[in-house]
């Protein structure tokens, strides 16, 4: 894929659905009591791997793509734009309703299937063997094996190396505590999972406050999940500044849903970032989730100068969302780390392109978590960075970043690693740079984004 500088940033664009709520949306429905109904949900591959999986252990899931919007009123009429999710429903069949899947599940590249499953797959009453990727079967698995052996789990590394492919006998698990040296959300979830088979209270506490979608969406279906805060609230004022204990109870009949899923706000960072970094870009992004434990991205951008505004807030459902209209500005350097890097784990691909444009040195660190990521992100961001001009040094934890204040770097030959995050990240960057930029692998973004480059192209026009 090439890409060069053609216009600003102009019109609207409705973002894709949140992958990692749309994950949990089959998964949870799966189990439920009835049929749940999911809008807005995220077609890309690596959710298809979840619809495959649990398919494979006997759930009648059906898609479609949800009918196309039209567009009127729109303020910018070449520009408007309605990205269509998909419409899934899935006939869940209890907490008990898996029945022992005839062949290997495969997660594809995506991690959350691979670890949410484990602890689903944990406590059946049936053996399952679970693989990915090549990229998966280089993602460490250990941090869920030892917490799901704690709870009694039988779960081998199939090639003893700590990753997939798993072989899960399933076992009656019991309820733990379990002190999660990483703040992920793979791992606190796959642990409320297993939670919800085990003999007791299960309950998990991690140095800093991951994305919670699990606990709120579990809470959504009838889940008994509780912190010791007590603050699930979506609205709450800044609940990832204390990390609270999570506990669930088990068996909980978990009872079919509605679930609209808000745009992803990783998705939505890429278009942050160019309508920031192009001259002369406006754009409004529509239905973003906001959800706090998310918009990391959303403050930094702030603290960096963006002019970004958020509209339409809605509050109404277990997840947060809102529009957010973002003009293109001058951009300063920024500290990113501590307890705001879960909050934007995601976004830190992205965010390095903004710092390469920004006036002074951004540091990142406390963000190891980058190394074990589709692609060692800080190895991947680090070299291709360098590739377009850009003076940047990789830290064991992150990045120090010399940014241009605000003049061009060059294009250059791109090669993402087959990160899906990493490609969106320099297609960004190309549009602030001068000359071509080729991005090698492109099609990967059909990870997390089928439909990035119509969109940038779309918005760009
Ligand atoms: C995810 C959690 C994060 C994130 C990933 C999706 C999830 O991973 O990077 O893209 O859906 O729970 P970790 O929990 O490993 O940080």
């Amino acid at each position: 894929m090439k890409i060069k500088y053609t216009a600003p940033l102009r019109g609207d664009l409705s973002i894709p659905g949140d992958k990692s709520i749309s994950h949990r949306s089959v998964m949870f429905g799966a189990l439920a009591e009835g049929t749940t109904e999911v809008t807005n949900f995220l077609t890309g591959a690596d959710c298809l791997s979840t619809i495959a999986c649990f398919r494979r252990m006997g759930i009648d899931i059906s898609l479609k793509m949800d009918a196309a919007e039209t567009v009127s009123g729109s303020a910018n009429s070449h520009a408007a734009n309605r990205q269509t999710g998909g419409h899934v429903r899935i006939h869940g069949k209890g907490l008990h309703g898996l029945s022992a899947p005839a062949e290997q599940l495969d997660a594809g590249n995506s991690g959350t299937t691979v670890r949410l499953l484990s602890g689903i797959l944990a406590g059946q009453t049936f053996d399952s063997c679970l693989t990915g990727d090549a990229s998966i079967q280089k993602r460490p698995m250990k941090r869920i094996m030892t917490p799901l052996e704690a709870m009694g789990a039988d779960i081998v590394s199939m090639r003893g190396n700590g990753c997939a492919p798993l072989a899960i006998h399933g076992k009656q698990l019991h309820g733990a505590h379990y002190d999660s040296p990483v703040a992920s959300a793979q791992v606190k979830s796959c642990i409320l999972l297993a939670g919800l088979y085990a003999d007791g209270i299960t309950s998990v506490s991690e140095p800093a406050l991951s994305r919670n979608h699990s606990e709120l969406m579990l809470r959504y279906f009838g889940a008994d999940v509780r912190t010791d805060s007590d603050d699930l609230s979506a609205d709450g004022a800044i609940p990832w500044k204390k990390s609270p204990t999570v506990y669930i109870a088990p068996e909980p009949t978990l009872t079919a849903r509605s679930i609209h899923v808000p745009g992803d706000i990783s998705s939505a960072a890429y278009f942050i970032a160019a309508a920031l970094l192009v001259p002369g870009s406006e754009l409004l992004l529509r239905n973003v989730g906001i959800n706090p434990t998310r918009d990391g991205m959303l403050r930094v951008c702030r603290a960096m100068g963006a002019d970004l505004t958020l509209l339409n807030k809605d509050y109404s459902g277990p997840e947060p969302c809102a529009d957010l209209l973002v003009r293109s500005s001058a951009l300063k350097a920024v500290e990113i780390g501590g307890d705001l890097i879960p909050t934007l784990i995601d976004e830190l691909p992205i965010l390095a392109v903004l710092a390469a444009f920004a006036d002074g040195t951004t540091v990142i660190r406390d963000a190891a978590e980058l190394r074990v990521k589709e692609s060692d992100r800080i190895a991947v961001m680090t070299e291709n960075l360098s590739r377009i001009g850009c003076a940047v040094e990789a830290t064991p934890d992150g990045m120090i970043i010399t940014g241009t204040g605000g003049r061009p770097l060059h294009g250059a030959v791109i090669d993402p690693h087959k990160d899906h995050r990493v490609a969106m990240s320099f297609a960004v960057a190309a549009l602030a740079s001068e000359g071509e930029t080729e991005i090698q692998d492109a099609d990967c973004v059909t990870i997390s984004y089928p439909g990035f480059f119509k969109d940038l192209n779309e918005v760009c026009r």
